[in-house]
């Protein structure tokens, strides 16, 4: 429910455990008064007086403005006025830079929650939104700010929409989502870090004074710092302590900072990356920042987890997958890499559904001259010289096995040599007179440019209607660099990145209109874009290009702190693994990979004939516990990378009549013959089943349960729990 109170001029939100609170000052400045644990009144005013005291006299004596601003809990602080900490926004004129002033203008509560344009935001029904308008009238700009809350989930979205007013052009240099001020404790805060084939690495420091801040300046979300922070308070566990998270709907660049004042006061904000950013804001046009989810836990990381994945589950990813079985797939990229021909995928697929695989995939190799990295992107023509008989055929083929069939394509890019760069060099991202640096021997596709956006569509769409493909695996394999277009004027090439994130955004779009059946896996080199944004358009995204097992315990443990499993792209590959080589047992990778979409990725004709013959039980069991796996709450139990031995990790269904508990043991230790480890989430009263013995539930969530330790090192085991009906 949201709230204005008249008297006490404040704004307040509630959610089902949480308050969000603002307030008017002077008639003029919005600023932040709480946010936390849910509070029953609206006598909170008050709460301001703490900066009020020094203030009281200075604000109304503009001798002293500076002191003011620089104190005051600004809700979208802005820059050049005397607020000397991180603002929110920046803006220039054409005459040169002005400072921006945001007085509070007028506020609207609707019932529903409008579309961020070209943007993908959360959605659905039983939704309420505050918009409140902020106003410089010497820049004729205004900001309106938006928070929405959806029924039954305790998360607050947050945008901001820049308006020109004026009749002249403005330059957004910056231009951030959401700001929240938290007060005065001692806090530590929790990012992401990683690299390619290590992402997403849990990182946890004391916030001390001064910026301390996460960026991808890739236009990418990127390996290596993820668009998510969480403020905790010292010591919180995945139990106890405040939470305080943002994670960004939102694909390119991005930046999220807690800034420690003077005074002790936290600022925490997120939105995109200032640093080559400027976008021209022409007379009468407006800019929509892209959405910041929002979440507070007053107790621990599991329950800022929840209100993540429930939120995504119900309100960004497409309905018509986010429950629904997924076809277990078997994908040939660590089976053949680019050495494959038509034979040898319809090979593959044969044995694969013999042991119950649903759907082959196709991985890079398939068009133009591409037998390695160097060569194609860009032409997105079937090699007949290696797919004998053509595309057509080959579907027809897998399908006539009962497999659906899937393929790979990497839009974005272009190969220097291709037949679409002899034609259209200019369609490289470049700098004029500059040779553009390539990265994997490649280079990005300028879409800002319309007819750029119009061949990449008509490349990926023209393939998918020649045949019966259900499944898309949308790669994208470098950063940008040398960033320039050359049909952009000189005042919009800080456009370069953003537009491009929108135009992926539309491509996705436009495509899953023409194709609705289509299942979108979204992919970049691993996981560098694996954020909110393109979770909206693909249910699913590819996690990691680290497929070993024990490594994936890692990556997937910190992708699960917000993101639900069922959206985790995991597979089981070969040994040793390829990335690592590591060789952990067959049982072990599959129990692990079902912490996730679960499917295959090597070449089954050829593996060891006993991991073979798992194949078809490890499908089984996948699918029995699917719809547990894809709606249950998940339960962070043990972490490997906390105690170097073990994980443990448990999800039960909504209802708590039944769980799965994972255990595995990273490296054995000796003399330790068994091990207690506590369950999460069941119903208190109740009496579970394991294995065939009872217990009750507080049991099992106080004393524990007890595992014996497995004999030797990477073994895992999967654990179902059963509800006794009473
Ligand atoms: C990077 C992806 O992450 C891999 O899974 C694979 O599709 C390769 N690209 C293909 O080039």
């Amino acid at each position: 429910m949201i709230i204005f109170d008249e008297k006490e001029k404040i704004f307040k939100i509630d959610t089902e455990n949480t308050s969000y609170v603002m307030g008017v000052i002077d008639e003029k400045y919005l600023v932040h008064i709480y946010y936390g644990k849910k509070l029953s009144g609206t006598h909170l005013a008050y709460l301001l007086d703490m900066d009020k005291e020094e203030l009281s006299e200075i604000h109304i004596n503009y001798g002293e403005k500076s002191s003011f601003l620089d104190r005051l809990p600004m809700e979208y602080p802005t820059s050049g006025m005397g607020d000397f900490r991180q603002s929110c926004i920046e803006v220039a004129q054409d005459i040169g830079k002005y400072g921006v002033e945001l007085y509070y203008d007028s506020y609207e509560i609707i019932d529903g929650k409008p579309e961020l344009e070209g943007l993908p935001s959360t959605f659905g029904d039983d939704v309420q939104t505050l918009c409140i308008n902020l106003k410089d009238d010497i820049l004729k700009l205004e900001v309106e700010l938006r928070y929405s809350v959806f029924a039954g989930n305790d998360a607050v979205m947050r945008s901001a929409v820049i308006s020109n007013c004026g009749d002249k052009p403005l330059y957004l240099d910056k231009v951030l989502s959401a700001c929240v001020e938290l007060g005065y404790g001692q806090n530590e805060y929790i990012t992401l870090h990683g690299s390619w084939a290590r992402e997403r690495r849990i990182d946890r420091q004391r916030v001390g004074f001064g910026y301390h801040s996460v960026e991808s300046s890739r236009g990418i979300s990127s390996h290596q710092e993820h668009p998510f922070m969480a403020v905790v308070s010292e010591g919180a566990t995945q139990e106890t302590g405040d939470v305080y998270a943002m994670n960004f709907v939102y694909s390119g660049n991005f930046v999220s900072f807690i800034e420690k004042s003077q005074f002790g006061s936290q600022r925490f904000a997120m939105g995109i990356n200032p640093r080559g950013f400027c976008w021209k804001l022409g007379a009468g046009e407006k800019f929509a920042a892209p959405e910041v989810v929002m979440v507070y836990s007053d107790s621990g990381l599991d329950k800022m987890t929840s209100t993540f994945h429930d939120l995504y589950r119900e309100h960004l990813i497409r309905k018509s997958w986010v429950y629904s079985k997924r076809p277990v797939l078997i994908n040939n990229w660590e089976g053949t890499y680019f050495d494959f021909d038509e034979k040898k995928i319809f090979d593959i697929a044969k044995e694969a559904s013999k042991h119950g695989i649903e759907m082959l995939v196709m991985d890079d190799g398939w068009f133009g001259k591409r037998n390695d990295d160097r060569t194609s992107l860009g032409d997105w023509f079937v090699n007949e010289e290696k797919l004998k008989g053509g595309l057509k055929k080959l579907v027809d083929n897998v399908n006539s096995l009962g497999m659906k069939f899937g393929i790979w394509f990497e839009p974005e890019m272009i190969s220097p040599e291709s037949e679409l760069y002899k034609k259209h060099p200019d369609w490289a991202v470049h700098i004029e007179g500059r040779e553009p640096g390539q990265v994997r021997n490649q280079l990005v596709l300028d879409l800002s440019r319309r007819e750029v956006i119009e061949y990449v569509y008509e490349s990926v769409a023209s393939i998918l209607r020649q045949a019966n493909i259900e499944y898309v695996k949308w790669d994208m394999n470098r950063p940008f660099t040398d960033i320039g277009s050359s049909e952009l004027d000189a005042d919009r090439q800080g456009e370069i990145m953003h537009r491009h994130t929108l135009a992926v955004y539309e491509l996705q779009g436009r495509l899953l209109k023409e194709f609705p059946y289509l299942l979108l896996e979204n992919c970049s080199s691993g996981g560098a874009r694996f954020d909110p944004g393109m979770l909206y358009f693909s249910p699913q995204i590819w996690c990691s290009d680290d497929t070993d097992a024990i490594e994936r315990l890692a990556i997937q443990e910190s992708t699960a702190l917000m993101y639900p499993l069922s959206v985790i792209g995991a597979h089981v590959s070969d040994c040793p693994n390829h990335t690592v080589g590591r060789v952990t047992p067959f049982k072990t990778r599959g129990i692990i990979a079902m912490a996730g979409t679960f499917g295959y990725e090597l070449d089954v004709t050829k593996i060891p004939e006993e991991d073979r013959d798992m194949i078809a039980s490890q499908v089984e069991t996948y699918k029995k516990y699917c719809p547990l796996i894809q709606s249950g709450d998940y339960y962070r139990i043990a972490s490997y990378q906390n105690n170097h031995y073990f994980d443990c990790y448990e999800i039960v269904s909504k209802d708590k009549k039944e769980a799965i508990l994972v255990f595995v043991q990273v490296i054995a230790q000796p003399n330790m013959h068994s091990i207690r480890v506590k369950l999460k989430g069941l119903e208190n009263e109740a009496k579970y089943k394991i294995n065939g013995t009872e217990y009750d539930a507080d049991a099992l969530m106080n004393g524990g349960f007890i595992i014996k330790r497995p004999w030797g090192d990477f073994q895992a085991e999967l654990f179902h729990i059963e509800k006794i009906n009473d």
